[in-house]
């Protein structure tokens, strides 16, 4: 095989993007996991070129922002003012004075193309011995792309750009991707050529290939195998339409590793995600950042998992995860809300309606209901009952509460931080816990019960809640209600 290692890549990304309408320049704007611009840097990474320039204009400091992180040896080009492609891309190899050999040329807008699809331009390139060789594609609706001709006999002549193009171009279905390859020496003789003289009055990369036909250098031209590679995302319709052809991809290449996916159309994830074999995800499930499934879990339906880590056999059911680590064969939701710093045991169990955060909850525990645990730890084989809220905030600060093995806390219990429940202890239900409770202790933190007998009747006579009383054989007697009235006395009368 052709060593095909190209001497620079060369990336046009200066753009404003105007017809995203946006704030955030084009190409930074995310896809599945990247943004536009780190897509194009993905495919390109592989190929090795001696070097990769970035050309930046419009909000430069964004993307250089952006590249310092994603390719912090991309040599950055400023094209202050965007004159168009061929304008950038001669800023680029004036940059690059020294470069000779192949530079492969491509957008910064364009996420979808495959290294297989670059390096077959190279090699077709290196094998031909071409000046220049240009990647095509037949489009079903090629509105808006420039358009390639070609004589009688085949041969490319040029290209056309849609604001420039006729009837008779416009019907042309053959496009310009914006990837080719050049020889470096000359593309930067035919760069100083490239005159302005055109509807948008901007220098044009497309019009490099004309210029070398008819200079008569060696212009070759390879057709894409799929068309929807070369798909260039100008506005926010066609970002959703690339965006969904990465999503397909993307949870094609997982369905042949071995992963079920009850709903491919709905289940979204991002580059960075990983997934074992005997993973399955149900409908309406979306993984971002490094959320990492181990082989046997069950995720979705309905499920958003950021950066959290899911070990083997959990379940995850209509919850919301970011940042958290959910143990082997543990079990979450349904509606359950897993914030950062979020550690749950194997075995473990978050219920329904659960919300935890900073919370290291240990093997076999169980919060299964209507619940807080914000800065907490909680040991292994414990219970948290439906309603506990552990009282982190004390409008300043944070506190931290422990829970100790198999310990058991009551439901309806406020365990206000910093607070030590010990090993085994146990909270009384509907306890405000305002001190350490000791291990194999039971912690009341409540008023005493009392019941103001023949209240209702006196101060509900006549309600249904009187009757009902009544039929159940309460009469408010005299005994009674002069001992309710003491207790009343006592307490204020409140109701
Ligand atoms: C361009 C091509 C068109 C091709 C299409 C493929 C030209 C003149 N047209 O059209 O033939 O079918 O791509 O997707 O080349 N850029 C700069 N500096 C500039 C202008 C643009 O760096 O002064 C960058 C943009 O950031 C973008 C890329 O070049 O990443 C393409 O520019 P864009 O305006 O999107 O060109 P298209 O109209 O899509
Ligand atoms: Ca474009």
């Amino acid at each position: 095989m052709t060593d095909a290692r190209p001497a620079a890549v060369v990336v046009l990304a200066a753009g404003q993007g105007r017809r995203m309408k946006s704030a955030t320049p084009k190409v930074l704007h995310a896809m599945c996991g990247r943004p536009l611009l780190g897509h194009v840097l993905a495919a390109i990474a592989p190929l090795k070129p001696g070097r990769t320039l970035v050309v930046l204009g419009h909000e430069r400091d964004q993307v250089e922002g952006f590249l310092a992180d994603a390719l912090p040896g991309a040599q950055i080009v400023d094209q202050d003012e965007q004159n168009g492609t061929g304008h950038a891309a001669r800023l680029a190899l004036d940059t690059a004075a020294d470069l000779t050999g192949t530079v492969l040329v491509m957008h910064g807008d364009t996420p979808l193309f495959t290294t297989e699809t670059l390096t077959a331009v190279l090699a077709r390139h290196t094998e031909a011995g071409a000046d220049a060789t240009m990647l095509t594609a037949v489009m079903p609706d090629p509105t808006n792309y420039g358009r390639v001709t070609r004589d009688a006999d085949g041969h490319v002549t040029g290209i056309v750009e849609d604001r420039d193009a006729d009837e008779r171009i416009k019907e042309i279905q053959e496009i310009c991707t914006g990837v080719y390859a050049f020889d470096a020496t000359v593309l930067r003789d035919t760069l100083a050529r490239i005159a302005a003289d055109n509807v948008q009055g901007e220098e044009y990369l497309t019009d490099a290939i004309g210029l070398l036909v008819a200079d008569g250098k060696s212009v070759v031209s390879v057709v894409a195998d799929d068309w929807q590679e070369t798909l260039g995302v100008n506005d926010r319709i066609q970002l959703a339409d690339a965006r969904r052809i990465m999503r397909d991809r993307i949870v094609a290449h997982w369905m042949r590793e071995g992963v079920t996916i009850t709903d491919p159309l709905t289940t979204w994830m991002g580059v960075n995600v990983r997934l074992e074999p005997d993973v399955t995800l149900h409908q309406n499930t979306q993984l971002h950042g490094t959320t990492t499934i181990r082989g046997g879990a069950t995720v979705g339906p309905d499920c958003t998992l950021t950066n959290t880590l899911v070990e083997r056999d959990a379940t995850v059911v209509k919850s919301h995860c970011d940042g958290a680590q959910i143990g082997a064969g543990a079990s979450v939701g349904p509606y359950s809300y897993l914030r950062s710093g979020t550690v749950l045991g194997a075995g473990a169990k978050i219920g329904a309606f659960v919300e935890t955060k900073k919370a290291d909850i240990g093997a076999d525990s169980k919060v299964p209901h209507l619940t807080y645990v914000g800065d907490a730890t909680i040991g292994s084989g414990a219970n948290i009952g439906a309603g506990t809220v552990f009282v982190n905030y004390d409008g300043v600060d944070k506190h931290h509460t422990t829970v100790g093995d198999a310990a058991f806390v009551g439901s309806g219990s406020m365990l206000v931080g910093p607070r030590d429940v010990g090993a085994g202890a146990y909270v009384a239900a509907g306890s405000v816990i305002t001190d350490d409770v000791p291990a194999g202790a039971m912690g009341v933190g409540r008023a005493r019960q009392r019941n103001v007998l023949g209240w209702v009747f006196r101060r509900r006579a006549g309600s249904r809640s009187a009757d009902a009383a009544r039929q159940a054989g309460a009469d408010g007697t005299m005994a009674e209600e002069s001992k309710a009235s003491t207790d009343e006395a006592q307490q204020g009368d409140q109701p």
